[in-house]
């Protein structure tokens, strides 16, 4: 990644700050008392995005680039950048970017689908894909990304699985304080998380930590939509804010299409406080996986959900010869702590 030179400033509004060695743009507003929006800080989420002028065009391109990772091409062509992505040099002027076309959405439906799994239902107008991701906010500062369970057309409403975190800003305000009937603000749908109607013969290896099993189960259902003909195999993993849920409607599914099997494994502790340990969660995973495929060459695989084990599972699953360009990872990344009052 591009770091920062000493000697570059970010102008944003009416204030010049001066950017310290290695840091992004987001750090350095934060850092000097601007409220700026944010949650991956590792150019996911997109909520960190700001808008900016020639002045962007001035910057090297992998530092244009490195800013720019999947943003639409509308966002590219006027300079708005993920500002925790964004190490310029010289100067750069920036503001706070276009929001216009954020969706409105009325919630619909609101219901536990497990003790700590909340499926919100929303009335929206666009088009997306089942498992890219939404950003959801709160309000003006506090917006994090969830994945999209539901298909336009087949379900007529955006669905979301959202995990209890006891001491989450807005996963416990969806919890405990959206209602039905509310309206909610969402950043336009993004990721590749996605089913490839080219990959409808080839053997898919779908693993879901967690809420992780929001973006899963919505590529499933749209694998055998399309009629996918390869053989799908479904691992669901207990995560420490979530345990493996809806198994029944997956067993259910499995028991209609015999290309489906479903496998349910406790890879992790399930009490948040036991330390966890990914490269062997990683690795009791791969050991069930093995149980089915001696080798994953030629498998397409989706890991999705929260915890470090995703990565490591990842490594676990090349050297068991899947391709790199064949793994599609949704790593659930939790928010860094922020310098404002989260209310
Ligand atoms: C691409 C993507 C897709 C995602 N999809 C989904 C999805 O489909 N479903 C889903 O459930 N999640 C998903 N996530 C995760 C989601 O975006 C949020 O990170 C998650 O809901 C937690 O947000 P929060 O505001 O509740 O917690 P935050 O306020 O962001 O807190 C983060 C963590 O810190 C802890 N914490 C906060 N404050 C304190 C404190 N003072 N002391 C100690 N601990 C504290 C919280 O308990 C929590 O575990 C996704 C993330 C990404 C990047
Ligand atoms: S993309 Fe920058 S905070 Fe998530």
């Amino acid at each position: 990644m591009t770091k920062t030179s000493p000697l570059a400033v970010v102008h944003f509004q009416d204030q010049t700050a001066e950017m310290q060695c290695e840091e992004s743009v987001l750090e350095t507003l934060l850092r000097v008392g601007h409220k700026v929006p944010n949650s991956c800080r590792v150019g996911l989420c997109q909520s960190c995005l700001l808008k900016s002028d020639e002045s962007f065009l001035k910057q090297d391109h992998l530092v244009r680039e490195n800013a720019q990772q999947g943003l639409s091409d509308q966002q590219i062509q006027s300079h708005h950048f993920l500002s925790c992505c964004c190490y310029p040099e010289g100067e750069l002027f920036a503001e706070k970017p276009d929001r216009n076309m954020d969706w409105l959405v009325e919630v619909t439906g609101h219901e536990l689908i497990s003790p700590t799994v909340l499926e919100l239902r929303m009335k929206a107008e666009g088009r997306w894909q089942p498992g890219q991701h939404v950003l959801l906010w709160k309000d003006d500062l506090n917006a994090r990304s969830y994945s999209i369970v539901s298909h336009p057309d087949r379900d007529g409403e955006l669905v979301l699985h959202i995990a209890l975190h006891q001491r989450g800003v807005v996963s416990r305000w969806c919890h405990a304080e959206v209602k039905v009937g509310d309206r909610l603000r969402l950043t336009e749908p993004s990721g590749y998380c996605v089913y490839d109607v080219q990959d409808s013969d080839r053997s898919l290896l779908m693993v879901a930590v967690g809420t992780g099993l929001a973006p899963v189960y919505g590529v499933l259902q749209e694998a055998l939509a399309q009629g996918h003909s390869g053989n799908i195999d479904v691992y669901l993993c207990a995560s420490p804010h979530a345990e493996p849920y809806l198994c029944e409607q997956l067993l259910g599914l499995a028991a209609h299409h015999g290309q489906l099997q479903v496998n349910i494994v406790q890879a992790a502790p399930v009490q948040a406080a036991t330390p966890p340990n990914p490269a062997s969660e990683a690795q009791t995973l791969m050991d069930a996986v093995k149980k089915h495929h001696s080798s994953l060459r030629g498998a397409k695989v989706y890991l999705c959900g929260e915890g470090a084990m995703i990565n490591d599972f990842k490594k676990l699953c090349f050297f068991a010869g899947a391709s790199r360009h064949d793994i599609v990872v949704e790593e659930f990344v939790l928010a860094a702590q922020t310098n404002y009052p989260s209310s």
